[in-house]
């Protein structure tokens, strides 16, 4: 019998024809929020590696809302552009589904790309003012945000239902509204960085609903519209599971298909125990309270642990980020693993297992001396 995780499942309109996700993955690379043949050779890799779905970096709505120089955007013609000549080039490579996670880095913008300390911008490194709910920076030494005002609010829902409109133009079957992490969503739920007296302070979902909302009306039924939400702050006076499940019910009455369901990023302080898939409950729990389609994500590696997590209905997909960097053939090795079959590009057929001399390989991988 084939692993349920290797089985289709419909998300809106379309159909991922297995339930194994690559994970969103910024790779600071980009040249004013354009890909370029980094993003053409990482994704193109990546497409073929028979995952059901290939998310795309986070990809910033606006320009001040990247977290870093180097992050991908979608505010520009340039941008959309240069964008599609990648995706353009992955769908010459594989039929299987990809999508554009849309995001705003809110006060966690303007910051350095990690390899080079991913703190905030010095005055010498081009810093840019950031925008934020209220005026409280996301850490000591962070740029204190400016604090958006009701019309300036109405403007990033706009740049979000701009960034859909090119996301359709391009071509992707999937959006993905970035509202985990800390990011600008994601800083309005939380009461640790929205204090506002306004109605956006009073009900604190009411910004990302009003971005959801306006990004429904404007995607396309027949493909699929899905949200990153972080569970919990993993800080005191911060957001925990109810508040997640209240929102990814919200989120489905808009007609949202799925949530992937992840955790922290509000405070550099707030640190969740990290071990192997340590959101799995998280996700469950969600999964069972509001009835929506779920991606459960974070140190999910092992073939064998993916597949119960699915069989066993905690989550409906798993998503994988660091796994995928390792090791972009992931997949074939977890059907390997489970028993059952990937599918290969026709050029690399050679490496399917049976094709090795020789009968005893490891599970997943050949062993050296055979390579
Ligand atoms: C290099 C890298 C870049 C990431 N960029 C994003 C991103 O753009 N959007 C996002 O939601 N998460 C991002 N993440 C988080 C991953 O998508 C994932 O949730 C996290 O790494 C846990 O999964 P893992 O244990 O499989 O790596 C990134 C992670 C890594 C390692």
């Amino acid at each position: 019998m084939v692993p349920k995780l290797f089985t289709p499942i419909q998300l809106g309109g379309i159909t991922l024809p297995n339930r194994i996700v690559v994970s969103p993955m910024c790779q600071y690379q980009a040249d004013d929020g354009c890909m370029n043949d980094w993003h053409l050779v990482h994704l193109g890799h990546l497409s073929y590696g028979g995952a059901g779905l290939m998310m795309i970096e986070a990809t910033h709505v606006t320009r001040e809302g990247r977290i870093t120089h180097g992050c991908a955007g979608i505010y520009s013609e340039h941008n959309e552009a240069a964008m599609a000549r990648v995706i353009q080039a992955c769908r010459r490579l594989s039929r299987n589904p990809i999508g554009i996670q849309l995001a705003h880095a809110g006060r966690k913008g303007s910051s350095q790309v990690p390899w080079e300390g991913r703190e905030w911008l010095r005055p010498d490194q081009s810093p840019w003012q950031t925008v934020a709910p209220s005026p409280i920076p996301f850490g000591e030494g962070w740029h204190t945000p400016h604090e958006l005002s009701v019309s300036e609010i109405r403007s990033q829902v706009e740049a979000f239902v701009a960034a859909t409109v090119r996301s359709k133009r391009i071509g992707f079957d999937v959006v993905e509204l970035h509202s985990a992490h800390g990011y600008l969503l994601h800083q309005f739920l939380s009461p640790l960085s929205n204090q506002r007296k306004d109605a956006y302070g009073a009900n604190r979902m009411k910004f990302p609903l009003e971005v959801a909302a306006a990004v429904r009306e404007t995607w396309p039924k027949d493909r699929a519209l899905g949200a990153r939400i972080s569970a919990h702050d993993f800080a005191d006076g911060g957001l925990g599971p109810d508040d997640a499940v209240a929102y990814a019910k919200e989120l489905k009455r808009i007609g949202f298909d799925y949530v992937c369901v992840s955790s922290g990023g509000i405070s550099p302080a707030a640190r969740p125990a990290i071990a192997p898939r340590y959101q799995v409950p998280l996700a469950a729990a969600v999964k069972k309270a509001s009835g929506i389609v779920v991606q459960a994500v974070g140190m999910i590696v092992d073939p064998h642990q993916a597949g119960a997590i699915v069989a066993d209905g905690h989550a409906d997909c798993v998503a994988l980020a660091r796994g995928f960097l390792d090791d972009p053939r992931w997949v074939w090795h977890a059907a390997a693993a489970l028993g059952t079959d990937a599918v290969y590009p026709p050029q690399y057929l050679r490496a399917r297992p049976e094709h090795w001399p020789g009968a005893a390989l490891t599970p997943h991988r050949p062993t050296p001396e055979r390579s």
